[in-house]
């Protein structure tokens, strides 16, 4: 019987975790170097978190869900996303008097979506998220804005862009889509079918379907920016403001509305060229009722996610960049020498990874021949081979080879040989 990985779920296999490893660790310093703290929530939810949240008429809870009853016939989800668990873990764990300002939050984590798998779309993918809790104030619609475009400059990523859009506050959403209703009933021949029905369910989603007829008719429709509340349209101005003041460059983009129920006012979304149909880097945006709506106190909040499989998509030949270990191979013949490179290797490891992991010492532990041994240091791209064998063993001295250019080699003794492999691999 043959078993192959469920549909759109890909393994990450050892030549390519290395990459991922850089991606996380990057944007761990970036964000908990700035105040944000990790939260883990489970990957499954009771189905009930995600309806209430993101909403019943979208595509993900209406089409992309995995969703099952367990036992005892309760409905659980594989968790489509991560801010409605944050939000419901903010409220279980009353999160607002751990955090009485603002609840500096990231997590990084597997997603599950039942979309039809393509480039750089998956059922399981990857996001980094950050959600900041507890403030409606407009500079941190700011802040998140910025520490995104930070933190995808950090992972090494550049050539892409940010647009920016808002939807207002819960009661211009309802007056923008009443008005939005009436524009496009009138147009109504002219929407693709999905579209017709979405006047009804979702109707803000047809402002961004990639349909080319649909487009047309969303050129003339109203722009949600004209149906701000006074209050709504002080605070987008602001974001934008301070955006410009600190010259962090972004495109307005009147039809970014989100694929999520939950978000009011700013809103934003990352692009980039080199992913095609679905060109979404990252997205966000401010969602100030939802942990109100899922029992909690009144507490506005902002946050955006990163899809990892993406970035990897747009750092192309740059995520050969990222720094690889050096390789110490340590090669020994027979039992004893076998023990003294053992411990050499050890030795190593502890001392030159001290500030910053450097260094990956790898030593055979079967009884393989040197030429053996020597194909296996090329093979896992050793810099230099450290070999010990019996006349080294006896005069306490170490053979160092460099495995390029020259291959020189040098024997030289144990107690020195730590300074010399520091100086050749640093
Ligand atoms: P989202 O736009 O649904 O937002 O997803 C954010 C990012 O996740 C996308 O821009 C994309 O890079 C990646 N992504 C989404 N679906 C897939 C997929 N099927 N395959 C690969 N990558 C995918 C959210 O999830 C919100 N929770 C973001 C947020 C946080 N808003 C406020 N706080």
């Amino acid at each position: 019987m043959e078993y192959k990985g469920v549909k759109g779920m890909g393994d990450i296999l050892p030549q390519d975790a290395g990459v991922w490893q850089e991606i996380e660790r990057l944007a761990r310093i970036e964000l908990e170097s700035h105040g944000y703290q990790e939260i883990r929530t489970p990957i499954l939810e009771e189905t009930a978190v995600f309806v209430r949240s993101i909403g019943e008429t979208t595509d993900i809870v209406s089409k992309e869900m995995f969703t099952f009853s367990d036992r005892k016939e309760r409905y659980l989800t594989l968790r489509p996303e991560g801010t409605a668990p944050i939000a419901r873990a903010y409220v279980e764990h009353s999160l607002d008097k751990v955090f009485p300002g603002i609840a500096k939050l990231y997590y990084i984590g597997p997603m599950f979506r039942a979309e039809r798998p393509q480039k750089g779309r998956s059922r399981q993918f990857h996001q980094i998220g950050l959600e900041m809790i507890g403030s409606r104030s407009p500079q941190v619609d700011f802040e998140a804005i910025w520490r995104l475009n930070r933190l995808l400059k950090k992972i090494g990523l550049d050539g892409f862009t940010i647009k920016v859009n808002s939807l207002g506050c819960a009661a211009d959403k309802i007056n923008f889509s009443n008005k939005l209703k009436i524009y496009l009933k009138g147009e109504k021949d002219r929407l693709y079918e999905d579209c017709r029905i979405r006047i009804e369910k979702n109707v803000l989603r047809v402002l961004d379907c990639k349909n080319e007829s649909c487009g047309h008719v969303v050129k003339n429709a109203p722009n949600i920016l004209d149906s701000l509340c006074k209050d709504c349209d002080i605070e987008y101005k602001m974001v934008k403001s301070m955006l410009r003041s600190e010259k962090l460059e972004f495109v307005e983009a009147k039809n970014l509305v989100r694929g999520l129920d939950y978000y009011t006012g700013t809103v934003f979304e990352v692009t980039h060229g080199s992913l095609g149909g679905q060109d979404a880097l990252a997205a966000g945006g401010r969602y100030d009722n939802l942990v109100k709506e899922m029992g909690g106190p009144d507490a506005p909040a902002v946050g955006f996610a990163i899809g990892i499989e993406r970035v990897i998509i747009a750092l192309g030949d740059k995520k050969n960049l990222f720094q690889k270990p050096t390789v110490l191979y340590i090669a020994t013949l027979g039992h004893e020498a076998k023990m003294e490179g053992f411990r050499l290797a050890e030795k190593l490891n502890e001392e030159l990874n001290k500030d910053r992991f450097k260094v990956m010492t790898l030593v055979d532990m079967e009884e393989s021949s040197l030429k053996s041994q020597m194909r296996n240091a090329n093979k896992n791209g050793a810099k230099l081979v450290l070999i010990i064998g019996e006349d080294e063993l006896k005069e306490e001295k170490i053979v160092i080879k460099e495995m390029s250019g020259e291959k020189a080699q040098i024997s030289i003794e144990r107690d020195r040989a730590l300074e010399d492999i520091r100086k050749r691999v640093c």
